[in-house]
């Protein structure tokens, strides 16, 4: 129990936490990801990181922008965590990212702006995101996005929206 606490920290610390430790993402190589598929919160296909779902489980610190080396990740859940700071960039560009949570945070600044190519149901309710509302005009499967309790100026743009099913 001990060894697999600390590597469920370890994987933390290098997925999520962007230090200086975290930098050079150590262990999160190709050869790497088929060690940690067996950790907590972490499912995988073919050896491959899908699924990350790290929610309610106390994080702080901001989320690195190299989650986006997962580039197989098709659900990624940091909901009702305490995480700061921007949302990566790099989280649009996933291009198998259907389910996306970040939920109950403390993630400020705008929302990243466009892409999600593959994105169904996206929640970024409940931080202190700020800008012009998200528009998702990729988003050809887009069915449920909850954007509330956010600092968001202007209308919803649903021209931008008009392409998805919501
Ligand atoms: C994320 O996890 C929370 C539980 O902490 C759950 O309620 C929520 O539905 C999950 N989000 C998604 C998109 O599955
Ligand atoms: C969050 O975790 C706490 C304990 O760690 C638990 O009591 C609570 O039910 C969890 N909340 C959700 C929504 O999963
Ligand atoms: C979005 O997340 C919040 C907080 O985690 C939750 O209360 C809400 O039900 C979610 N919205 C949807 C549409 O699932
Ligand atoms: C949208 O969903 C359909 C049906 O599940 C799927 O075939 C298609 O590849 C999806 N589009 C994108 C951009 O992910
Ligand atoms: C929301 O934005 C307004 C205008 O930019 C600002 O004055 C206010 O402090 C912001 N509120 C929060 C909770 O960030
Ligand atoms: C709304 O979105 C459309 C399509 O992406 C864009 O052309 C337009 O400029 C946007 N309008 C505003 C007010 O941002």
């Amino acid at each position: 129990m001990g060894g697999s606490r600390w590597l469920f920290h370890f994987l933390l610390v290098s997925v999520l936490l962007h230090d200086s430790k975290a930098a050079g993402l150590i262990g999160w190589g190709p050869g790497a990801a088929a060690a940690c598929c067996s950790w907590t919160g972490v499912a995988c296909d073919l050896g491959r990181v899908v699924a990350l779902d790290l929610s309610n489980r106390s994080l702080h610190g901001v989320i690195s922008p190299a989650v986006a080396s997962l580039d197989g990740l098709a659900a990624l859940n940091l909901s009702r965590n305490a995480l700061c700071g921007a949302a990566p960039e790099a989280l649009a560009r996933l291009p198998m990212l259907r389910a996306l949570d970040l939920s109950a945070n403390a993630l400020s600044g705008p929302f990243p702006a466009a892409g999600f190519p593959a994105i169904e149901d996206l929640n970024s309710s409940f931080n202190s995101f700020d800008g012009p509302h998200p528009a998702f005009p990729a988003a050809a499967n887009l069915t449920a996005l909850d954007v509330s309790g956010n600092n968001f100026s202007g209308g919803i743009n649903s021209s931008a929206l008009c392409l998805s099913p919501l």
